[in-house]
């Protein structure tokens, strides 16, 4: 069998790396040969996705040359820095300043011939730079003149996966787990495998395979019984130069051990973990370490033992340390039956509360995971006052890629704009231009470790994702992660090129579909900021004072006169001082604070005017009508592309934007009766509020 006929592994769509024929315009002769010289598991992935998008596209395999003495006329070079540079690059200087993920694409003419040099400071650079170059034959770009130097900005991009071993997903949306099923691992990896291409591809290098609510079975994940099954997958992994990581139960000592107690300063507590680490470890050697949910929904932790999150966390840390792991602990740390009846104790403040007081006490491999907002991945929430306020602790991001609060993967919602807005969000911690980003990528502190994760959308549906256009979402999330200043339009182009071709009505249509959804899906669900506003339990669809936390009245506090959480400092909750001034006096003001978030910090009367010029009732009653003409257009633009592209796709997502406008229908009539019931005050336009 050659190199390329191994690919892809599975029957599933090929998603965004489906090479097409038609992709190829120039230097098709110097893609005939490839040289290689060393061999690793790593470099073979490299070759082997090589020569798979090279027949796909020539419709002829390259040939594979392992003596780079012997190679003449046109070729395309795989190499390590150490094997090959080219002189005009060496002198350049360029390559020589790259992280150990970076890569280079050169392209050295010579003799007529053009040579194309693919470089990594390591294998995984090699194999990064190969998805890149095939990247760039996708789009036709011409060989001749390419010269590209790229490294990843954020060292961990990360995936979370809520995967059950029953098979189920938390907030999956796509079907089962690829991982497990019945209770055990499954046993065709096909699917696992070229779900490692597609990350690596959009250079993901790190995943947590099981759910951070570790039930039962999945407890025993760390134990001989299952820890064969997880080293199996972390290979499949590794060949694509991806870590694997579990999340653990902080009980595990009591539910899997003998022992009476999870307490991290117990020494008996301590020894078990080592023991269990070093288990792990002579199983899969590079293990990339725990992720933990700990004292939140149920969850067990440190708090019952009167011990703090650093000491609980530091626990784990050390049993992981002398093997090189990390921990990755959760922020999302509240008291999910707190009685907020005083309109004083609030949840949005919570991880801050809970963690910044903590800024110093971790050790080196412990790494705080942070939600992008204080709330939960609701539509529109503030950013987390606590990204960049811990300079002394290392820190990630966390996102929801997984559409548990915008649409469950029925509604099209594109977040790569809500991901840039919330990455390019100035914290203001060191002055100026302190940005998400940058804080996250470890820019401004020098963190030992950090970067972004995403709770992922994918499950064993056939498109991976559900509805095929969330594709994109995952395919954005890789993108940002590995370069947070890639614009949108880059993203959306990019994706719809290798996912569609090169139509310009289908880059039209799809790409102003794409840019407007998550806005669209903002203007018919919970409006200003207030969030929620779902049924209880599976999140979908709207019910006003239904969120299942809700047992001490609703979260936006909506009576006859008005709506809103009263964050202020003057008189509310005191959330707003969590940020710095800059940020704390636009949201303390009722003036300054931007209109999407107005309800997020501030109780108003229905009638108060925003800035828009708008009251805030009759906001709700226009965006609630705009949100559902707006699906109609959606509708209208995804039917002028019928017959561009395979049928099956067409009318998957068709059925999906049907269902969408039935829903958002849904949304709007329910939304807004409530509110015109409550305020008794009718729609200036006069159409019919049920
Ligand atoms: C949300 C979600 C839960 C999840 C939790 C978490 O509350 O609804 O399913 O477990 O977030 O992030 O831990």
């Amino acid at each position: 069998m050659s190199q390329g006929d191994k690919l892809p592994y599975s029957t599933a769509d090929r998603c965004w790396l489906r090479y097409s024929h038609q992709a190829l315009r120039t230097g098709m002769e110097l893609l005939s040969s490839i040289v290689v010289q060393h061999s690793s598991a790593v470099m073979d992935s490299a070759l082997q996705e090589m020569v798979y998008g090279i027949k796909e596209m020539r419709g002829a395999e390259p040939d594979i040359c392992r003596d780079p003495a012997s190679a003449s006329g046109s070729f395309v070079r795989l190499a390590i820095l150490d094997e090959a540079l080219p002189e005009a690059w060496t002198q350049a200087g360029q390559i020589q300043g790259l992280n150990e993920e970076g890569y280079g694409i050169h392209a050295v003419q010579q003799d007529g011939a053009v040579q194309l040099y693919v470089v990594g400071r390591t294998d995984r650079g090699v194999l990064y730079g190969v998805f890149h170059l095939l990247r760039l034959l996708q789009s036709g770009a011409d060989l001749a003149a390419l010269h590209v130097l790229e490294q990843p900005r954020n060292r961990l991009r990360m995936l979370n996966h809520w995967d059950n071993m029953d098979g189920s997903i938390e907030r999956g949306y796509a079907g089962n787990s690829i991982f497990f099923e019945e209770g055990r691992f499954v046993r065709d990896d096909s699917r696992i495998r070229d779900y490692a291409r597609m990350l690596a591809s959009i250079g993901i290098n790190s995943v947590s395979i099981n759910n951070v609510n570790v039930h039962r079975t999945e407890t025993l994940l760390i134990t001989p019984e299952f820890l064969p099954d997880v080293a199996r997958v972390a290979d499949i992994f590794r060949s694509y130069g991806i870590t694997t990581y579990l999340s653990i139960n902080y009980a595990s000592p009591i539910t899997i051990g003998d022992l009476n107690t999870a307490d991290p300063l117990d020494d008996r507590v301590r020894a078990w973990w080592k023991e269990r680490a070093s288990d792990i470890y002579s199983y899969i050697p590079d293990f990339g370490g725990f992720v933990v949910k700990a004292d939140s929904e149920h969850r067990p932790g440190p708090f019952t033992y009167n011990r703090t999150h650093a000491e609980g966390a530091n626990m784990l840390g050390e049993a992981l340390r002398p093997y090189g792991g990390v921990v990755i602990w959760r922020c999302f740390v509240y008291n999910c039956l707190q009685d907020w009846r005083d309109r004083k104790t609030d949840r949005a403040r919570a991880a801050y509360d809970h963690f910044k007081p903590l800024d110093g006490q971790f050790l080196e491999n412990v790494i705080l995971q942070i939600k992008n907002g204080p709330m939960d991945f609701q539509v529109r929430e503030a950013v987390s006052p606590l990204l960049g306020a811990m300079p002394k602790t290392n820190q990630m991001l966390e996102f929801q890629i997984t559409q548990e609060y915008t649409g469950q993967q029925k509604h099209l919602c594109y977040l790569v704009p809500q991901w840039k807005e919330i990455l390019d969000f100035d914290t203001y911690t060191t002055g100026e231009g302190a940005t998400v980003k940058r804080a996250v990528s470890g820019e401004l502190y020098r963190y030992a470790h950090s970067g972004i994760t995403a709770v992922v959308n994918v499950g064993s549906d056939d498109n991976w994702t559900g509805h095929t256009l969330a594709q994109a979402n995952l395919y954005g999330y890789g993108r940002l992660t590995w370069n947070p200043d890639l614009t949108e339009e880059e993203i959306t182009s990019e994706w719809i090129h290798l996912t569609f071709g090169a139509s310009a009505d289908i880059h039209r249509e799809l790409g102003a579909m794409l840019a407007e959804s998550w806005r669209i899906y903002e203007s018919y669900t919970a409006p200003l900021g207030v969030g929620w506003m779902v049924n209880p339990g599976h999140h979908y669809g709207p019910n006003v004072d239904g969120y299942e936390y809700s047992v001490w009245g609703t979260y936006h506090y909506a009576d006859c006169h008005g709506i809103g959480v009263n964050r202020t400092v003057k008189d509310g909750t005191g959330y707003t001082a969590q940020y710095f001034p800059e940020n704390a006096d636009l949201y303390e003001s009722l003036d300054a604070c931007p209109d999407e978030l107005l309800l997020f910090f501030h109780h108003v009367p229905y009638t108060h005017v925003l800035r828009s010029g708008k009251t805030v009732i009759q906001h709700i009653y226009d965006s609630h009508f705009e949100g559902v003409e707006k699906v109609q257009e959606l509708i209208l633009r995804w039917s002028k592309l019928e017959g561009q592209m395979d049928h099956e796709r067409y009318t998957g997502v068709m059925s999906r934007l049907e269902h969408q406008l039935e829903h958002a229908k849904e949304w709007r009539d329910v939304i807004n009766t409530y509110f015109y019931r409550k305020s008794g005050i009718p729609d200036q336009q006069g159409r019919t509020i049920y």
